[in-house]
């Protein structure tokens, strides 16, 4: 295998980035660290993930709708008790449980008034059977609204705990926005991001982030669209909304899905300046979700929708002598964040996407042509059916076409060229969502076994042959719950205290930590690697760092012993050699086994010559750094 540094191309491998998105539980339940579900009685059925202890006619809760007041949080309770009658409780389960950590501490937030200011609060942090795991008391509560904060300390882990709130005393209460948060948060954020997942996201150092979705954006209709103006501002005025996720759909349910908000665009374009990626928000084109209602906005009345996405550049960019930029100011955020990419719409397939994409373009273009917009209108996985809009694109000036896809380990091997023939004239390339499925019981149901993450290595390294076509690449979907998913397999799983890391997850690792700044030739016989000898390959360099990174994949079951000839190096140093495989194709980290596969430890040698060999081990990602 020939490896030829003097290569005269310009190509970058892609930006390799992240895709996140609030379906299995991702957001709230996930990576926003409250552990109260429905904290403001907002879900459909008001004391949806609450249960009322002792209660009888005198100890009760009275849900109060004050939407002429309170236009963004309707509701709140209204509590009685009397303690004659047994201490009345209020039990909160959680996102399937919540998470406490031994000797952790964690806040427990309420908005509350009283006429009876004798009254007071037990707080009581709950393992799964009922134990107290720590407690606090509440009193003092005044007669106008008002937040109060008790810390409570875990003495012991619990994976499904839960909250439990008593009310001492005889006489009533008004309660808003019961919380409870870890103190132990990303950079320490009062409720803020859970810190161990945004660890994890942070250890892929990705290019960008692209966020709210994926379906999200659209809703099941239009009405439920994601709006990102209700996404901003003070949390206890972020307007509930239904999640996509819970709908008949998703063949795993979610009655108790929707979005607080919590995390919503402030904290996403925080997070992305935190962990060093480039935002990309997507915003609603004028469509819904072509899987639910797929109701399409009348083009006479996009134009609130392209006002959306003006304000949003100005929300992220403009100064605070601007509407939305002083509002980002008054956030805490006066520096710009710097947006330069946006997405219109997502998985768009259907024809009336060409106009309102075309109407969007034509404005945001014009004020501001230094945004790259990206179009969401890949080819579909159901194949041509829903091509047009595609072929439509491909003929245009987008700036970047967004193109998605799901497929078994087979379509990635056989798509380790799919861009060696792009139109270099055409639109670039987003693979904004992509992972290798293999079926299992229903559709889009496989797990993160090591034969997809193999499948998706030998296809990424004709991403980065083609850096010049497919810009940035991110797997899909991010994140999720072990408990509550909708769809899998998924990048990262957690539960309510730890997270794993998917073979898929160090597949991505390696890309992006080892990526180089230009591609140059890796050839077999002359010929670029591409599944000759069941092996692929990539290769690229550093030219500042003056390091050559080879990455190649054997997808054998036999190990392979190759001959690397590298032409073109007065000198070369170290070599370094990172291995990834699993004993099994079928294997895969869960819960119970996480670090089943992971990088093996780096072998490193000292000397190297312009010629070496090397086995490959069977079924094997290996990359070498010289
Ligand atoms: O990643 C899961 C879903 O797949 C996304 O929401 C959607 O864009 C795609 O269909």
């Amino acid at each position: 295998i020939e490896i030829n540094l003097k290569t005269n191309t310009n190509i970058t491998p892609p930006s390799y980035g992240l895709f996140f998105e609030d379906i299995n539980f991702s957001a709230d339940g996930g990576l926003y660290a409250e552990l109260v579900k429905n904290r403001s009685f907002e879900f459909d059925k008001p004391l949806m993930g609450w249960k009322e202890l002792n209660k009888n006619t005198q100890n009760q809760v009275l849900i109060i709708n004050r939407s002429l007041e309170k236009i963004n949080n309707n509701r709140y309770a209204h509590i009685v008790f009397n303690n004659d009658k047994k201490t009345f409780q209020l039990m909160n389960e959680g996102f399937r449980g919540m998470g406490f950590q031994q000797n952790e501490s964690y806040i427990f937030y309420i908005t509350a008034k009283t006429k009876t200011p004798d009254i007071s609060l037990k707080i009581d942090l709950l393992s799964a059977d009922d134990q107290s795991l720590g407690s606090a008391t509440l009193t003092k509560i005044g007669k106008d609204w008002k937040e109060y904060k008790v810390t409570v300390k875990s003495n012991a882990n619990a994976e499904k705990g839960k909250l439990a709130i008593s009310f001492v005393g005889n006489g009533s209460i008004d309660v808003d926005m019961v919380s409870l948060f870890p103190q132990n948060t990303w950079k320490n954020r009062e409720k803020g991001l859970r810190r161990d997942l945004v660890e994890v996201l942070n250890e892929l150092q990705p290019g960008f982030l692209r966020f709210p979705g994926g379906c999200i954006v659209e809703g099941r209709d239009l009405l439920n669209r994601y709006q990102w103006k209700n996404t901003i501002g003070d949390i206890n005025d972020r307007r509930l909304e239904i999640n996509r996720w819970n709908t008949e759909f998703s063949h795993r349910s979610a009655p108790d899905y929707f979005q607080s908000f919590g995390l919503g665009f402030y904290e996403y374009f925080l997070l992305s300046e935190d962990i060093g990626a480039a935002p990309l928000p997507i915003l609603n084109c004028g469509m819904a979700c072509q899987f639910n209602t797929g109701e399409v906005v009348a083009m006479n009345e996009l134009e609130p929708y392209i006002q959306d996405a003006l304000d949003l550049i100005e929300f992220a960019n403009g100064d605070s002598n601007t509407k939305w930029g002083k509002l980002r100011t008054e956030m805490g955020h006066p520096a710009s964040f710097n947006l330069t990419l946006l997405g219109v719409g997502n998985e768009q397939w259907d024809v009336q996407y060409i106009e309102r994409y075309a109407a969007f373009e034509k404005v945001l273009k014009a004020k501001h042509p230094e945004v790259k917009l990206i179009a969401a209108s890949g080819p579909s996985p159901d194949g041509e059916r829903f091509e047009y809009a595609w072929q439509q694109l491909k003929n245009t000036k987008v700036d970047l076409l967004d193109e998605h896809y799901y497929q078994n380990p087979e379509w990635f091997f056989k798509n380790a060229n799919r861009y060696d023939n792009y139109d270099r004239k055409g639109p670039k390339v987003f693979a904004g969502e992509y992972a290798s499925h293999i079926k299992d019981v229903n559709p889009a149901e496989g797990k993160n076994s090591w034969l997809s993450a193999l499948s998706e290595a030998a296809f990424i390294t004709g991403l980065e042959r083609n850096g010049d076509i497919v810009t940035m690449a991110s797997y899909a979907p991010l994140m999720a719950h072990v408990n509550a998913w909708q769809w899998r397999p998924d990048l990262i799983w957690f539960d309510n205290l730890k997270a794993v890391k998917t073979a898929n997850y160090f597949v991505q690792k390696m890309y992006a930590l080892n990526r180089g700044d230009k591609v140059v030739d890796i050839l077999i016989n002359q010929k670029p690697l591409i599944g000759q000898d069941s092996l692929y390959a990539s290769s690229t360099i550093n030219q500042t760092a003056k390091k050559l990174f080879i990455k190649i994949v054997n997808t054998k079951s036999t190990a392979q012993q190759v001959l690397f000839k590298i032409n073109g190096a007065k000198k070369l140093n170290l070599l370094t050699e990172q291995i990834l495989t699993a004993n099994n194709l079928n294997d895969f980290n869960g819960i119970d086994e996480p670090d089943k596969i992971k990088p093996l430890n780096n072998s490193i040698y000292k000397s190297v010559k312009s010629e070496f060999k090397k086995t490959l081990k069977p079924y094997s990602f290996t990359i070498y750094t010289i």
